[in-house]
């Protein structure tokens, strides 16, 4: 692993960085990104530092230099010849009283790069009981506060599977912790609207612009009893469901074009 803050790259990534009163750290006063590395090269960066940059003003952070960031990405890059791997973006609130009002320092930016195995094709998923709130104040951005995640994530590999799946409060299929989810019902293939609560995937919108699909928000049921699902996220790509919760799912065709459609593409934004 390679890591960058705040304008220079760290001898021990691993070794401390960050002020222990960031408020990125306690009360989760941060935003992120994670951006896929295939060949040394970033892949769709520009459409990863858009959304980071509408996540941190949707916090009511400063505005974040993005030519920075492109700095710290290229030197976590340098030097090493990631295959496969995957980048993190981090900028929080900076140091802060202790409490949940944000203090007067800038902003904390954090870069670091890390090989990353592949994923499989298929995968297994579980709803969990808990709701997204599609009317939060964070619905919609990608937040450090993501310890729902971890708890939602916890629960899926304590029953067999590698994502869970929330419903938002209207009882709607929302996302994955890390994930979008598309799914097949009548030969159509369907994912929730942004009016979900979901979080604009990346993968997702790219996928809807190079296979299409359509937006519908409707009760997670119809999702679970579906003929076909897959994941799309910047770590699965296109990844078939294969199990949700006790249903068995068939890698079907419209899963299979996707995923052609996918690879097909994904070069056109490797480096940009
Ligand atoms: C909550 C959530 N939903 C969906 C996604 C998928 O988004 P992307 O395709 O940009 O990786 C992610 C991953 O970043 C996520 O954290």
């Amino acid at each position: 692993m390679r890591a960058w803050i705040d304008g220079h790259l760290l001898d021990d990534p691993d070794g401390p960085a960050v002020s222990v009163v960031d408020h990125g750290l306690t009360v989760g006063d941060g935003v992120f990104e994670a951006v896929k590395v295939v060949d040394g090269r970033p892949f769709a960066l520009g459409l990863h530092l858009e959304r980071l940059q509408r996540s941190a003003a949707g916090l009511g952070l400063p505005a974040v230099d993005l030519a920075l960031v492109r700095e710290g990405v290229d030197a976590v890059l340098s030097g090493q010849d990631l295959t496969l791997g995957r980048i993190r973006v981090t900028v929080t609130g900076g140091p802060a009283p202790l409490g949940s009002g944000r203090g007067e320092h800038p902003p904390t930016l954090v870069v670091v790069a890390a090989p990353m195995d592949p994923t499989s094709d298929t995968t297994s998923v579980v709803t969990v009981p808990w709701p997204r709130n599609e009317r939060g104040a964070l619905a919609g951005l990608k937040t450090t506060s993501y310890a729902e995640n971890v708890v939602a994530l916890a629960e899926a590999r304590r029953r067999g599977a590698t994502e869970a799946i929330f419903a938002n409060l209207a009882g709607h299929l929302c996302e994955g912790t890390g994930s979008n989810v598309f799914y097949v019902v009548d030969g159509e293939l369907r994912t929730p609207t942004l009016a979900s609560g979901c979080l604009a995937g990346v993968t997702r919108a790219l996928l809807l612009d190079w296979y299409g699909g359509v937006e519908v928000d409707e009760p997670i049921g119809v999702a679970e009893a579906a003929d076909e699902v897959f994941l799309v996220s910047t770590t699965r790509d296109v990844q078939a469901v294969t199990r949700w919760g006790e249903h068995e799912l068939p890698v079907g065709p419209l899963t299979q074009d996707a995923a052609a459609a996918w690879s097909a593409r994904e070069p056109e934004l490797l480096g940009r």
